[in-house]
């Protein structure tokens, strides 16, 4: 069975990684800095939220401020607004490119709004320069969320944003199991987020070591037969394996989330992740790509579904979410031809403040309510890619049957299918 993910991480990774907790001597996350390319100032932490606190500590906006927010994001990033007192205001996003347009971006502005948080979303990468332009226009700082989009050092490419976020948690490419790099334009910003990152206490060897253990393990069940195999396990022992996942590869869940967040990153994570910025080279992200577009046009040309982000500048299908009439039927559909989908991810839908101007984010709840998150990786292949879509187009019921609840939509696996598992 094919899992919704698998770690960006080699089994070399993880021995370096073992290797650097029993090396003697402490490293700064400023050891990035030597390795990190870009014409703007590099700041490392422990994760982008991490980071991010920082900045709305550093800049101490008045209590009350707003934030436009893309639609889609993760609960952490509202947490952390609303723990400095500030409110996240939402911008929607367009389905087929998934950003926000300047207009839109422009129309939510009120004479409260200090900053602008924008996300590239599943793996597209969105042209921010229109969106510049209005913040330029009305100085307000933008922050560009680049947690989904890893594809490269940012060097050389267009500078739109004063701040650009890069995370390397677990999920993400390129992980190092944690650690985020900033792109800063104002140098004395990068400054002033070290100092403040200097005053929080270091993660310790021992939490990395157990961190690296217990992804050994999951990379390990991430294999086809493997992950068949636990699969079974966990439905024989009657515990849902879709819950397992997720609560295992989420950070920073609980009540202690500050607490959590509030540190600093361990000397291996800092030198793993070192390796893993000096050696990525975007091949593997080059042959994702490739087999993204063959399955969304595949799609589109047999059955006429969408994927979120289809027209988007760039896409490297971080995820595939494919809009579907019956998200549990295609999940079920996925899950007979052996594979494993997830639907909503960790996302949420940004509310909009009550008495305010923007309106509810219609787009960014129809992306999350219709779309399957199919798994796209290396060493799928086209044939896998075609296996995904006919699963897609035999799960889904027509679009009337599907808002009705109609429950004569059959969801029946043909055998051929079953074959790829
Ligand atoms: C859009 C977005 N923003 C921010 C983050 C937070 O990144 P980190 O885990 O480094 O705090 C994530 C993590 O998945 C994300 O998807």
């Amino acid at each position: 069975m094919w899992a919704r993910k698998r770690f960006d991480l080699s089994w070399l990774d993880i021995g370096y990684g073992l290797l650097q907790c029993a090396r003697i001597g402490s490293v700064d996350p400023s050891h990035i800095n030597q390795i990190w390319k870009d014409s703007r100032h590099p700041f490392t932490c422990l994760s982008v939220r991490t980071g991010f606190d920082l900045l709305l500590k550093a800049l101490d906006l008045p209590r009350g401020s707003e934030i436009i927010v893309s639609a889609l994001t993760i609960e952490g990033m509202l947490t952390i607004i609303e723990e400095h007192g500030l409110v996240a205001v939402p911008v929607d996003i367009d389905t087929a490119t998934l950003a926000p347009t300047a207009e839109r971006v422009e129309s939510v502005i009120t004479d409260k709004t200090r900053l602008i948080l924008i996300a590239h979303l599943f793996g597209s990468y969105i042209n921010l320069e229109p969106i510049a332009k209005v913040a330029r226009q009305h100085q307000l700082l933008l922050v560009e969320d680049c947690a989904q989009q890893f594809d490269g050092m940012p060097e050389g490419r267009q500078d739109a944003a004063d701040i650009s976020m890069y995370s390397f948690g677990p999920i993400k490419t390129a992980t190092a199991l944690g650690g985020a790099v900033f792109s800063i334009a104002r140098k004395e910003l990068a400054l002033q987020l070290e100092e403040l990152e200097k005053q929080y206490p270091k993660r310790s060897r021992s939490f990395f070591f157990k961190r690296l253990i217990k992804y050994s393990f999951l990379k390990f069940i991430s294999y086809k037969p493997t992950f068949a195999a636990f699969v079974g396990m966990i439905k024989l022992c009657g515990k849902d394996y879709n819950k397992l996942l997720k609560k295992s590869t989420r950070g920073f869940s609980g009540s202690d989330f500050f607490k959590l967040i509030r540190r600093r990153p361990s000397s291996p994570l800092v030198m793993l992740l070192a390796r893993k910025l000096r050696r990525f080279n975007g091949k593997s992200l080059a042959a994702q790509r490739k087999l993204g577009d063959y399955l969304r046009t595949r799609l589109s040309e047999q059955s006429g579904h969408r994927v979120a982000g289809s027209d988007a500048l760039n896409n490297h299908y971080w995820v595939f979410p494919v809009l579907v009439n019956d998200p549990a039927g295609v999940e079920l559909s996925l899950r007979g031809a052996g594979v494993d989908a997830d639907r909503r991810g960790s996302m949420v839908i940004v509310k909009s403040p009550a008495d305010h101007i923007c309106g509810y984010p219609e787009n960014a709840e129809q992306i999350l309510s219709n779309s399957v998150f199919l798994p796209l990786y290396k060493p799928m292949t086209e044939q896998t890619m075609d296996t995904l879509a006919a699963a897609v187009m035999n799960g889904d019921c027509p679009e009337e049957a599907a808002t009705t609840h109609v429950d004569a939509c059959v969801h029946s696996v043909p055998e051929s299918l079953a074959q790829d598992t």
